[in-house]
Formats: C-alpha cells, structure tokens, sequence
C-alpha cells in the first residue's frame, strides 16, 4: 500500500495550491523575520486553543518599528501570518499599527481559508500586545529585565 511520502512532492504542491495562494505557499515554505530578536524593545505571545504557541520580538527607534521577528510551533498559515505580519510592520510608526488589522494580513497573502483566518487575528492580536510592551519598557526601561519568556 503506497504511503504518504510515496506520493510525488509535486503532487502534493498541486493539492496544497487547490486551498492556499502562492504567497501564501512561498511565506510558510520560505518565512521571513524567523527566531528570537535578542534585547528586543517589544515582545509578547500567545498560546491559541490548539495549543501552539506564537511570539513576536520588536525593536523600535525613534518610534518607528525598525526590526520584527517571530516564532511559532504552530501550521502552516500562522507561519505565513508571522512571516506576513513582520514584513508589513517594519518601518511602521508606533502610532500606526493599532490600525493594522487581519484582513491587511489576509490580503497580503492573497487569501486564506476561512478556517485559517484565527491566524491573521492572532498574528495581529500579539503584534500589538508587543506594542503595548514596547510603549510601557520605554516609560519603564526596567521592566525588561524582568521579562520572562513563558514556557
Ligand atoms: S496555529 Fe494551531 S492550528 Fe494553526
């Protein structure tokens, strides 16, 4: 009986592009911005209802995002979302991402399935929490000392 990885890698590309655009395909296999932003500015993450984790790392100069990474244990599209969400925010100004949203996210990968779209929330939910720790560790430079990746 043939398994899985008997199936042509081609094949199988020809059945993930019946679901996901290229962009979308191109930011999970080839992500942008991965791993941790060490001394970052901004950081923050969240563990979604599956159980995967995703992290977001910022580093900010004269209140414009200048660096944006990310990590996730998670599939395929909150790879792509992380990847995304990165590539749009640097060069951003603080006072602009609460305007960010998911669909900007979606678009950019020009389209998700409706049971991926939790991913472009989430990407953008955590992108804003690192704000929010961004804003309050240059009030209280302090704090970041104190920060702790939880497990
Ligand atoms: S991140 Fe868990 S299913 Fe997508």
């Amino acid at each position: 009986m043939a398994g899985e990885s008997d199936i042509p890698y081609e094949q199988v590309l020809e059945n993930v592009r019946r679901f996901y655009s290229e962009s979308m395909i191109d930011h999970a296999m080839n992500p942008r911005n991965v791993g941790e932003l060490p001394e970052a500015d901004g950081y923050a993450s969240d563990t979604g209802d599956c159980g995967d984790r995703f992290e977001i790392w910022l580093r900010i100069k004269n209140d414009t995002i200048t660096e944006a990474r990310f990590w996730t244990d998670g599939c395929a599209a909150q790879i792509a979302c992380g990847s995304t969400v990165t590539e749009i925010i640097k060069g951003k100004p603080l006072t602009e991402i609460h305007r960010l949203t998911a669909r900007q996210v979606v678009n950019a990968l020009g389209g998700l399935p409706e049971e991926n779209k939790h991913c472009a929330l989430r990407a953008v939910a955590v992108v804003k929490e690192a704000v929010k720790d961004a804003i309050l560790n240059g009030r209280e430079p302090w704090r970041k000392g104190y920060r702790k990746r939880q497990g």
